[in-house]
């Protein structure tokens, strides 16, 4: 079976399944060992991502509608859990709730607040398609109704990111409380993406409003990367101090700049770390020379390219206990490849890339070569050799990441939390629902940025 369709298939398999109110996405199937039977906002929000994806690229009625039955399902089910939170006065960080909609009941590390603003973020996007195509009422009532209080699902995560996006929080691994390069930078896209949606639907003091609290976050987004650092920091300020202490080297990051899989930043020009930025290139960078040298599956064998990457370097957690060793994630790798396709994409919008000091590390290193390499202070313009050749480096770095995934799939393709890093086998919650996302969202962006080639790519 094609391979796109088959993590379709397993993608909706944890959307809605029988045992759940309609709307609910499970992490996992697995209900044990560990259990991931739970909707996570965060879990979730890429796969509303997908599922708007599908939507859109449906070629049949029939499939349009298919994807967007659970879509309008989550929006409510959004709209439940909201509730739920608020009434037992929990808020809107709550990170996990049971299919039912009640919040989890036991200890747990909260809040996390870059869910609201990833379901934001995505149900942004499904506003403004659904806008579109002519269903204002729809958008209006469900999604954003611009009143206050608000009880829209959109209008509600604004306003808690807008008053808690400052505030120090539980980090997207759920591990430590501090302020994290992760949520703020989703929390600020977020907030400007809204203002934007508020806008078009008149609530324009809100619009204004939002813009204002994501400036104020800029301030604080500056300071995980100061030019001459290795790599851009994922967390400042933890509270307690994580044991044993991190580098702050962080997949994290990465992931953070694909503003919720979403190959097209025209939105809001104002990026403060759009994938071409000197310290995301050298955070990508050190990342992959680090997991390549961590995990013997990437230095095994040469004969598959990609590095499989994890979460950081200090990692315990191997999908069944925190005391054990780390693994490479599928769902990480594939975002992995994602970033590079967002890359090209970039490159290729810019139609130029400026070599400098701080990017000429990662330019070297994708091609490979001492030769012919970029001087600090050069210009590559789209059309001439040297740019070229680095997008065509960039396109094959991210098709790299795939096919290491691929070549560790489990039966029948299925991709589990963690590749073992010794085995390459898979491991922890099976059937993550994040993974069959991120690979639908990149197998897109492959897709997309290959059409954005001038002469038809390879
Ligand atoms: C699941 C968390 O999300 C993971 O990051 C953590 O290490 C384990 N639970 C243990 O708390
Ligand atoms: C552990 C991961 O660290 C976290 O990001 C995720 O939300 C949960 N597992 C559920 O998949």
């Amino acid at each position: 079976m094609d391979e796109s369709l088959r993590a379709e298939t397993r993608l909706l398999r944890n959307v809605s399944p029988p045992d759940a109110l309609p709307g609910a996405i499970v992490a996992s199937k697995s209900r044990s060992n560990p259990d991931y039977y739970y909707h996570w906002v965060r879990d979730s929000g890429i796969a509303v991502r997908a599922l708007l994806s599908l939507y859109q690229t449906a070629g049949t009625l029939a499939l349009r509608q298919r994807a967007l039955v659970p879509l309008v399902q989550f929006v409510d089910f959004s709209r439940h859990i909201q509730r739920t939170a608020i009434h037992q006065g929990i808020g809107l960080g709550e990170p996990k709730f049971t299919v039912d909609g009640a919040p989890y009941a036991g200890l747990w590390a909260r809040p996390q607040n870059d869910g609201p603003a990833i379901r934001a973020i995505e149900l942004t996007r499904l506003a403004l398609t659904l806008l579109d195509e002519g269903e204002v009422a729809l958008v209006r009532d469900r999604l954003y109704d611009g009143k206050l209080p608000t009880d829209s699902v959109i209008k509600a995560d604004l306003e808690y990111v807008a008053h808690h996006g400052r505030e120090t929080c539980f980090d997207v691994w759920e591990e430590v409380r501090g302020h994290h390069f992760f949520t703020q930078h989703l929390e600020r896209r977020a907030l400007l993406e809204g203002a934007a949606l508020a806008r078009k639907l008149g609530d324009t003091g809100a619009a204004s409003f939002y813009r204002e609290q994501a400036r104020l976050l800029e301030p604080g987004l500056r300071r995980y990367w100061q030019p001459g650092q290795a790599y851009i920091t994922a967390t400042l300020d933890a509270d307690p101090a994580p044991s044993p202490l991190r580098s702050g080297l962080d997949s994290a990051v990465i992931i953070a700049t694909l503003g919720g899989y979403c190959m097209d930043d025209g939105l809001h020009e104002e990026h403060l770390y759009p994938v071409n930025h000197e310290g995301v290139l050298q955070t990508t960078l050190a990342l992959e020379r680090l997991f390549a040298d961590t995990y013997p599956i990437n230095a095994r064998s040469r004969l598959i390219p990609g590095v499989a990457i994890g979460r950081y370097p200090e990692d315990r957690y191997d999908g069944y206990r925190t005391d054990s060793l780390g693994n490479p994630w599928p769902s990480i790798t594939i975002a992995f490849a994602m970033f590079y396709y967002k890359l090209a994409g970039r490159y290729r919008m810019l139609g130029s890339i400026a070599v400098t000091a701080g990017n000429l590390d990662f330019l070297q290193h994708l091609t490979g070569r001492e030769g012919n390499s970029p001087v600090p202070g050069e210009d590559l313009a789209a059309g001439e050799p040297a740019f070229e050749e680095i997008l065509t480096a960039i396109r094959a770095r991210g098709d790299t990441f795939l096919l290491r995934v691929r070549h560790h799939l489990g039966a029948e393709g299925s991709m589990a939390e963690q590749m073992n890093r010794f085995t390459g086998f898979q491991q922890g919650a099976a059937d993550l629902t994040m993974g069959y996302a991120a690979f639908l969202l990149a197998v897109e962006a492959r897709r997309t940025v290959r059409s954005m080639e001038p002469s038809p790519g390879r």
